[in-house]
């Protein structure tokens, strides 16, 4: 629904998994809504505060210094109640009695899927992609894929230095439920041997030869990148290696939610700053229905029913190419 005149009080949310990057999005919605002489209210809790009204308002002043904090201010949650219809009515209720003319979320599928629900309802919805999963179609990047992939980058180099010093194999896992994307390009910055994603299942047997190919050409040190949607349990398959004397002792590491924080790198602070101007934009020239999505080099508004009906995914040139640079 276009609106018909310019709103007045807009409101943002963050919702789902967290992303390095969220905070530096709502400080952009913060002061672009400012510039643009409209108020702007946080609502804590994702879908969960917006159906409990937990609302208050953000100046200029309460988003200071959060450019660089990793991390959600306004906090988030996965809301099964807001699925319902039930918790939607309720969700509109409250924003109607504060005067919320406009809302932008900021978060991955679930939270975008959510967003389309109420643009269906007749309530103005902008979304923002964010999430370390880099899993949503219409968009290159989310917010908090680099920095997460920052993060795998720095451990694996800190693990190489122990993994050469001992000879060994290690098996890293990295999250990414049902999406392949952070493994696979964490896999060429921090050179695997190989990544098991759920995009592509690989056997124990493949995996054993990669990890025995690469003590055969010399290697000190091998590494597997392990998604955790891989259908690999990473424990089980280093039991398997060692089982199966592949030449390297194995060790596992798991990174875990250690991938979800951390201050933003330049890389997601910029994408998040960007899309947050462009998300007030979008509510201030009547837009709703969409999410900010980069293609190419612009941050352009696509659909969010395209958004949701698509799935993003994992350009398998970039999974060869893992072992292509493992010589
Ligand atoms: O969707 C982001 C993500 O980090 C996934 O990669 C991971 O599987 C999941 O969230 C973990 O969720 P939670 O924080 O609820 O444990």
């Amino acid at each position: 629904m276009a609106l018909e005149k310019k709103p007045s009080k807009i409101a943002v949310l963050t919702s789902g998994g967290d992303a390095p990057g969220m905070n530096p999005c709502i400080r952009a919605v913060v002061r672009a809504g400012l510039a643009h002489g409209v108020r702007v209210i946080g609502v804590n809790n994702g879908y969960e505060g917006l159906m409990n009204g937990e609302f208050r308002e953000l100046g200029a002043r309460d988003v200071g210094g959060i450019l660089l904090r990793g991390g959600t201010i306004l906090q988030t949650r996965r809301s099964l109640a807001f699925r319902e219809p039930r918790g939607q009515r309720e969700a509109i209720r409250r924003m109607n009695e504060a005067g919320i003319e406009g809302l932008i979320v900021i978060g991955g599928d679930g939270s975008l899927t959510g967003a389309l629900a109420l643009h269906k309802q007749g309530v103005n919805v902008v979304g923002v992609p964010g999430s370390i999963d880099n899993d949503i179609w219409g968009t290159n990047m989310a917010i908090g894929v680099d920095t997460a992939m920052n993060t795998i980058m720095d451990a694996v180099d800190k693990l190489r230095d122990t993994a050469s010093s001992h000879g060994r194999v290690f098996l890293v896992e990295t999250m990414g439920r049902s999406s392949g994307y952070l493994a696979v390009m964490a896999g060429i910055v921090s050179g695997a041997e190989m990544v098991l994603i759920p995009e592509r299942p690989s056997t124990i047997e493949e995996i054993a030869k990669a990890v025995e190919n690469a003590y055969l050409r010399g290697k000190t040190h091998a590494f597997i990148i392990n998604a955790e949607g891989s259908g690999h349990k990473t424990e089980d398959l280093a039991k398997a290696l060692e089982a199966m004397d592949v030449g390297f002792q194995t060790r596992v590491t798991i990174l875990g939610h250690i991938q979800r924080g951390g201050s933003p790198t330049a890389y997601d602070r910029l994408l998040a700053s960007r899309m947050g101007v462009k998300a007030v934009e979008a509510l201030m020239t009547g837009k709703s229905g969409v999410m900010t999505g980069l293609q190419g080099r612009n941050i352009e508004y696509i659909p969010l029913e395209d958004v949701v009906a698509g799935k993003r995914e994992v350009n398998m040139e970039y999974y060869e190419m893992v072992g292509l640079l493992a010589r």
